[in-house]
Order: structure tokens, then sequence, then C-alpha cells
């Protein structure tokens, strides 16, 4: 069993996610990553006894659209399964609020990040395939909100609507 527990991060607790930041980001994206961590919706954490190891920023841009701005795992506790662990956590927090789709911008030479979205079966949205609201996973009129910048590809996979159950 996994010793990480997924908590919620709110208000002044946010800023313990910094040093991870400082760690995972350099540059304009560091600087994007501090600022999206106190404006957006949702900010997740992965602990292991109470110390902080991994974020993850979240976003519904639209009822049935999720973002996931950024994972990112303090180096020492990399390669662990902590960021595998908040991607499964935002995608199910996202389909139990209704999302059918999930995005996420990823560098394109970033490995680490590339084979995490991958192994839970998001693909590369082509510019020009069909939109959210036609069956396919084209991001049309909400690339803009994303953020995505050069030397990202966006990422996306489309999940089954969760019936109301039994
Ligand atoms: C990307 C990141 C969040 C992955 O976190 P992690 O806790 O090490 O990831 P996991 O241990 O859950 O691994 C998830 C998958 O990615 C693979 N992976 C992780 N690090 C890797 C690396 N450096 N090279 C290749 N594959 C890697 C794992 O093998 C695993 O694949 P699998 O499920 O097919 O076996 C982490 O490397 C990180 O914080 N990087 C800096 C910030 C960043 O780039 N974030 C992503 C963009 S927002």
């Amino acid at each position: 069993m996994t010793p990480y527990e997924i908590v919620d991060l709110v208000g002044e607790a946010r800023e313990r996610a910094v040093p991870i930041l400082v760690e995972s980001f350099e540059g304009i994206y560091r600087w994007h990553a501090k600022r999206t961590l106190r404006r957006i919706d949702a900010v997740r954490g992965a602990e292991e006894n109470g110390r902080l190891a991994g974020v993850s920023m979240l976003e519904r841009l639209v009822p049935e659209v999720g973002y996931v701005y950024y994972v990112a795992v303090g180096v020492a506790d990399r390669r662990r399964g902590v960021g595998g662990l908040l991607l499964d956590d935002a995608i199910a927090r996202f389909r139990a609020a209704g999302a059918v789709i999930v995005y996420a911008a990823v560098e394109e030479d970033n490995a680490a990040s590339l084979r995490l979205f991958g192994s839970r079966g998001f693909r590369e949205v082509e510019r020009k395939e069909l939109g959210y609201q036609e069956g396919g996973l084209g991001a049309w009129g909400l690339r803009s909100r994303m953020m995505i910048v050069h030397g990202e590809v966006l990422y996306g996979r489309r999940y089954p609507p969760l019936g109301p159950g039994p």
C-alpha cells in the first residue's frame, strides 16, 4: 500500500508547495506556476506522513472539460508513483464533477511528463480534429485559456460519462 495521501491545499497551505515548484520549474514556468498556485480553483497535494511530496493544480474550463495546469513532484520523491497518484486523483475528481474530457499541456521534450500522461491514456490533440463538443478531442475556443506556449503540445483524453450509479 502506498504511504502517500492526497489532500486539498487551501489558502496559506498552498505556500507549502513553493519549494517543490522551485525544484521543478525554471524561468517563466516557475513564475507562472507560483502565480497559478495562488489563483487556481483546486490544488491537491500528495503527503507522506504530513510532508508534502507533490502537487497538482486543477481547473474546470467548462463543465465538461477539466484541465491539469501543473503536476510537480519534489526531486527526492520522483519515480515512486507520486505523479501517477496525483494524475489519477485529478482525473477522478474531474469525472466525479461531470467532466468527459481532461487536457494537459506537455512540453514536447519532457520525457517524464510525456510518459506520465501517456501512461494514463492521454494522447496528443491534433489542431484539426473535431471539437470536444462533437465527440473529438479538439479544444476549440479553450486553447487560449490553457496558456499553451511554444514547445508545448496539448494532450487530452476523453472518458465516458459517469452514470448516476445504481
Ligand atoms: C513529471 C513528474 C511530475 C513525474 O512525477 P513522478 O512522481 O516521478 O512520476 P511517476 O513515478 O508517477 O511516473 C509516472 C510515469 O512516468 C514515467 N517517468 C517518470 N519519470 C520519468 C523520467 N524521468 N523519464 C522517463 N519516464 C519517467 C514513469 O516510469 C511512469 O511511467 P509508467 O506508469 O509507464 O511506468 C516529475 O518528473 C516532475 O515533477 N517533473 C518536473 C515538473 C514537470 O515537468 N511537470 C510536468 C509538466 S506540468
